[in-house]
């Protein structure tokens, strides 16, 4: 019988060959997942591997870019959220429980912290801070459940003694988990590093950042080796909906031909603008982890062998640049944009102050307004102009 107009509008005869290849994968758009038959439907294993049953379970769309992530940064076992924040507090509301101890580095990324003192709050779970360039200062009781890393910290850049601290959450049988954005699986392997091939349980990556690399779609991920870990995390990000759309997913799929590339491309852009950076006279001090007078050159050289460093360096004003001399210099740049975030096209910027942001002592870091640099793609020796025009208002 011939369908009425409404219907066949619905039930559309054209179905996509099985032979058709092109350049990228298909996009799977769904919240529904049709099955063939009744035994379909009843013989579906969702929570066993990457099975298709709903929407917020995954789509070939979602577990590709999962396929591909994980592959980047050494893991096997993935998972998308709908932006790095969130799979980090997939990680923490996971594996943390009432009376657990947790333990942060002194430079962590502050949402995670926010998250963590919420849980403290609630749930009495501990949050303990320690000196990432320090192992000494990570004691661990026996509640300690989980430790967090970060390598390099965002904002002042120290790079931990990634193998110390990590050997030493084994020996305590803690979890192990690495915010990876920085080095984006390109820089080092967090599951496979150091001469005795050490590795974290699992990586948190902010997909915002280098994987979308166009500065207007937010993702994360978890990623693992572990089965048994993989599927902790795994029923948590199920039960709570965490999921992400398939067209933002065939974006960031899209810029992952490019990551490599641009993540060296920045880098390289990056340390010429360190080099000039470091003999301008208004700065006290210049952070990069590349530089031998920043905090944990030995641990980033240790482990980031190639010399990769990623796009991000910061300069400490020396003391008599007050917050409006320093709010001024932000204002007058003009390629670079005052905005959170890195990893884009644009040069970004963004000013702090340390005081607000440590818990611990940092001896290390000299007093002053720090302001962070984010290198975008734009020609070294314009940005370096950017900045020259800028201080220039200092002497004016
Ligand atoms: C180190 C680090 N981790 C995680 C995140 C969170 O990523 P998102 O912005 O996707 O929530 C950020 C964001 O700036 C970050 O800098």
């Amino acid at each position: 019988m011939k369908k009425n107009a409404q219907t066949a509008l619905i039930h559309a005869p054209r179905r996509a060959p099985q032979y058709i290849q092109t350049v990228q994968p298909p996009l799977f758009r769904a919240s529904t997942i049709i099955f063939e038959n009744t035994d379909a439907l009843f013989n579906r294993h969702w929570t066993d591997a990457y099975d298709y049953s709903y929407g917020t379970h995954g789509t070939p769309t979602t577990f590709t870019l999962g396929d591909h992530i994980a592959q980047i940064e050494g893991g096997l076992y993935h998972l998308l959220a709908p932006s790095g924040l969130s799979a980090i507090n997939l990680v923490n509301s996971c594996l943390l429980s009432q009376g657990d101890e947790v333990w942060v580095p002194d430079n962590i990324y502050g949402p995670n912290m926010e998250h963590l003192r919420n849980l403290q709050q609630r749930y009495g779970i501990a949050v303990k801070v320690y000196n990432p360039l320090e192992v000494e200062s990570f004691s661990p009781s026996d509640k300690a459940k989980l430790l967090w890393l970060e390598a390099a910290g965002s904002v002042t850049l120290e790079f931990p003694d990634l193998i110390g601290l990590v050997k030493k959450a084994q020996a305590h049988n803690i979890l192990t988990a690495l915010d990876n954005t920085w080095g984006a699986g390109l820089a080092f392997n967090a599951f496979d590093f150091g001469n005795e091939h050490l590795s974290v349980d699992m990586t948190v990556h902010a997909l915002t950042k280098y994987p979308s690399g166009g500065g207007d779609i937010l993702m994360g991920s978890v990623v693992t080796r572990d089965q048994h870990l993989h599927h902790q995390l795994f029923r948590m990000h199920a039960i709570q909906g965490i999921c992400v759309s398939g067209d933002d997913v065939a974006q960031v799929q899209r810029s992952l031909a490019s990551m490599q590339l641009r993540y060296e491309h920045q880098a390289k852009s990056t340390i010429e603008l360190l080099n000039w950076l470091k003999l301008q006279p208004q700065f006290a001090q210049v952070l990069h982890p590349a530089d031998a007078t920043s905090a944990g050159h030995a641990y980033w050289k240790e482990i980031c062998r190639d010399g990769h460093s990623a796009g991000l360096v910061s300069v400490i004003f020396k003391p008599e640049y007050d917050l409006a001399a320093v709010r001024q210099f932000c204002d007058a740049l003009s390629l670079f944009k005052l905005g959170f975030s890195w990893g884009g096209p644009v040069s970004l910027v963004m000013l702090y102050d340390l005081k607000s942001m440590r818990t611990l002592e940092h001896s290390h870091l000299a007093e002053g307004l720090l302001v962070r640099f984010c290198i975008g793609l734009e020609h070294p020796a314009d940005l370096i102009h950017d900045i020259q025009n800028a201080l220039q208002r200092f002497s004016d």
